[in-house]
């Protein structure tokens, strides 16, 4: 097939990755912006290379008209979590979607493949816009915690390396490894809750110095430079005393003085 007609059936391919690669990422944004958490941690998105196209049509018996049919992955996204429990909440969001259908899904976290590997892996309809018109395509996506996503990568990698003749032992030490990312995904998920809370509260506390900087800043225009000065050196105290309840007064007590400004300026 000539690489022109290549680049025109990949080309939707592209776009359906970078679309979907952008909204799972404001996905992240908007959930720290409000200082909620967020389930992902990461998303990666690629198109498949045309000689892995090939090579996958070859083991197949895929021909050259069922490639967009028969290939699932030829638009891959890769959503990665921190625990177990995020994955199952990723699955249900994209079930709810507007935007995309699901076609099939395989769970292998509870059905672990042979190798070792986990991860769950959805396969959805999603349309493109084309200089055509809209094109429903299939993009595989595939969700794992860290964990899972760590090992996936150096087990492909050896794969990669050994072909089929992986020796023995090794494929031995990447199934106890396989064993002890279970283990670690285990625990993680027990202090799931310890984390979070942890995690919250550093998020809230950056939203509220983020906050309390620009009310800060605004009033350089507005008040004495001197009070400002002082509004300035009190919150450096309260920060290094890293009390949530006392920055979250003060915050209030700023707004306060701030719409107070506000008023005074369109009276
Ligand atoms: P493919 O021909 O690879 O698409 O297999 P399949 O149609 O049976 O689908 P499956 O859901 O098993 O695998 C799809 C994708 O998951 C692969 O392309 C890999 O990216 C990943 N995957 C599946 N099994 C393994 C594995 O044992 N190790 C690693 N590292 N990745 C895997
Ligand atoms: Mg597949």
């Amino acid at each position: 097939m000539e690489i022109q007609l290549w680049r025109e059936i990949l080309e939707p391919y592209t776009l359906a990755v970078d679309e979907l690669v952008v909204k799972f990422n404001h996905l992240i944004e908007a959930n720290r912006r409000v200082g909620t958490y967020a389930p992902i941690e990461q998303v990666m998105g690629r198109v498949k290379t045309i000689s892995s196209i090939l090579e996958k049509c070859q083991k197949k018996g895929i021909s050259m008209k069922e490639i967009e049919d028969k290939i699932e992955d030829i638009a891959g996204i890769r959503i990665v979590c921190q625990f177990i429990e995020d994955i199952y909440h990723v699955v249900n969001l994209i079930r709810n979607r507007q935007d995309m259908k699901v076609k099939s899904e395989k769970d292998y976290i509870k059905s672990i493949k042979e190798s070792g590997y986990r991860s769950y892996h959805m396969v959805v309809y999603y349309t493109v816009e084309s200089l055509k018109g809209p094109k429903e395509l299939l993009v595989e996506i595939q969700i794992r915690t860290l964990a899972m996503n760590f090992w996936a990568t150096i087990e492909h990698s050896l794969q990669y390396k050994y072909k089929r003749n992986m020796p023995e032992r090794l494929s031995e030490r990447l199934h106890k490894a396989a064993d002890a990312i279970v283990v670690l995904d285990e625990e993680m998920a027990s202090v799931r809750d310890e984390i979070l809370d942890a995690q919250n509260a550093f998020n809230i506390k950056a939203n509220m110095v983020a906050d309390i900087l620009i009310n800060i800043q605004n009033l350089y225009g507005v008040a004495n430079k001197r009070e400002v000065m002082k509004i300035q050196d009190e919150f450096f105290r309260i920060y290094n005393q890293g009390d949530l309840d006392e920055l979250s007064k003060f915050n209030r007590e700023l707004d306060v003085i701030s719409e107070g400004y506000r008023a005074q300026s369109l009276g």
